[in-house]
């Protein structure tokens, strides 16, 4: 194993920043041990620089600081050099270890950074992470960046499988961990967190997601319901729809018409526009008026359930939704509709029986006694860093990657080729 200690000395300069944050947590000695550190450092930093050489400051820094700060390395080929980094659609975290602080991660002793420069060798970083969009455009053999088997390489992205599949065979062994919205993720970020109503703790969306299944019907939202007088609605944030996304809508609105209901799109292109232009008036406006609220995914990938269900969810209309065949893990059962579980005759007459039938329409909302939703942001790093934490040094290595990002990547890496070879000859 590398040691830690040599590359904290010679990083005493960078870090000195942001030494005294350092590893505070597990229990309440070592809390208080570390924060009696941390004031004796504070003394113990200021001090030396007008009292002492700065020979004895670097000795006396790394006796007493020698933490377990985890360098994380957010690689990309033109930003590697440049000490400043621009805040850009990928690189979404701040440098340094502030980020971790904002957002009250369970553990803070981490460190990001965009330059590798910032350690002498590039084997001291204890995890380079490489952005999706990086990845589909690099080569691995050529890569600016000497490797040690102790260090994790994490693959990242928020971004759908559809949007890149990975072709590289050389990618098959390289990443250790994998960071993305998917569930089978090393570090999964899903874009939004289920809440116990209970005691308040996340508690998915996770693989095998466990529901209560003690349904009961509930007479909490028997007004509010009465109230309603329109089928569906659909809240649109954008003008230009998937040609899959209209034909559903055009076929679904024809069914709909046989029962006299309507099928009303709200957006900046549509005939019917939100009131007070925001997308929350316009929820509470579909609460108050609709009974049912349609929910498209920009993709049908596997996992990738957006945060736009929050906003339904957090809402009383039962949300029909397009998107991942499976929402398991994501939704609780009873609480919603899943388009492709149904052809359209019987998504049809299923409205129109919960619309007739109120009794059976509340019990979609019964789940809101156990869960709640909430939007994660998508800068969220703390489970970067708890994972780094929590590592223990066995060695791991994500096998069948290009799989695992998609498993449709034999064709669509086929089809890649063959646009490749076409446009060129033309
Ligand atoms: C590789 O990295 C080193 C150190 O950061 C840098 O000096 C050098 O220019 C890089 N080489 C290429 C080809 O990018
Ligand atoms: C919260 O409640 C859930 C379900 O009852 C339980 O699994 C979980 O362990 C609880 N968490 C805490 C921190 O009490
Ligand atoms: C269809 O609905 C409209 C208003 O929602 C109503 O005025 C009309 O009478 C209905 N037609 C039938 C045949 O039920
Ligand atoms: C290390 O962690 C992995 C995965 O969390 C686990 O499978 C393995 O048993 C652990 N090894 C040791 C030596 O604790
Ligand atoms: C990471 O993966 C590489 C390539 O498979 C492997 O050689 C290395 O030991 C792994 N490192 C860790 C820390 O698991």
């Amino acid at each position: 194993m590398r040691d830690k200690k040599d590359k904290a000395m010679y990083n005493t300069y960078h870090i000195k920043d942001m030494m005294f944050v350092s590893n505070c947590k597990k229990n309440f000695l070592k809390i208080t041990v570390c924060c009696v550190f941390g004031v004796v450092g504070l003394v113990v930093m200021i001090l030396p620089h007008v009292l002492m050489s700065s020979q004895v400051v670097h000795h006396r820094r790394h006796t007493r600081y020698a933490t377990d700060l985890k360098y994380i390395l957010f690689w990309s080929h033109k930003k590697h050099k440049s000490s400043i980094p621009t805040l850009s659609r990928l690189t979404e975290f701040q440098s340094g270890q502030r980020t971790f602080i904002d957002q009250k991660c369970r553990y803070i002793n981490c460190y990001i950074t965009y330059n590798k420069d910032i350690l002498k060798n590039d084997e001291d970083f204890d995890a380079v992470v490489f952005d999706l969009n990086t990845v589909a455009k690099m080569d691995v053999n050529f890569l600016n960046l000497t490797r040690s088997p102790d260090q994790l390489y994490i693959f990242r992205s928020l971004e759908t499988s559809d949007k890149y599949p990975l072709c590289e065979h050389d990618l098959e062994h390289f990443f250790n961990w994998t960071w993305t919205y998917k569930l089978t993720s090393d570090i999964p970020q899903p874009f939004l967190s289920i809440y116990n109503s209970v005691n308040r703790t996340i508690i998915g969306p996770t693989i095998n997601m466990q529901w209560t299944t003690t349904v009961k019907k509930t007479r909490k939202y028997a007004n509010k319901i009465r109230q309603k007088k329109r089928a569906v609605a659909w809240i649109l944030t954008k003008c230009k729809l998937k040609s899959r996304h209209e034909d559903f809508i055009r076929e679904f609105r024809y069914e709909l018409s046989g029962y006299n209901y309507t099928l009303d799109i709200y957006g900046p292109c549509s005939a019917k526009k939100c009131p007070g232009g925001s997308a929350l008036k316009c929820y509470k406006m579909v609460e108050k008026e609709y009974f049912f609220q349609i929910v498209v995914e920009e993709y049908l990938t596997e996992d990738y359930v957006t945060e736009v269900m929050v906003g339904a969810m957090l809402h009383l209309a039962i949300p029909i939704v397009l998107g991942p065949s499976d929402y398991s893990n994501f939704l609780p059962p009873g609480s919603y509709i899943n388009a492709q579980s149904f052809s359209m005759p019987k998504l049809g007459a299923l409205v129109d029986y919960l619309i007739r039938n109120p009794d059976m329409y509340e019990y979609f909302f019964d789940w809101k006694k156990y869960y709640y939703y909430k939007v994660r942001p998508r800068s969220h790093v703390c489970d970067l860093c708890q994972k780094l934490n929590e590592f223990n040094g066995t060695s791991v290595t994500r096998r069948h990657f290009r799989h695992w990002w998609d498993p449709d990547y034999k064709d669509e890496c086929q089809r890649l080729r063959l646009f490749k070879l076409f446009n060129t000859e033309t």
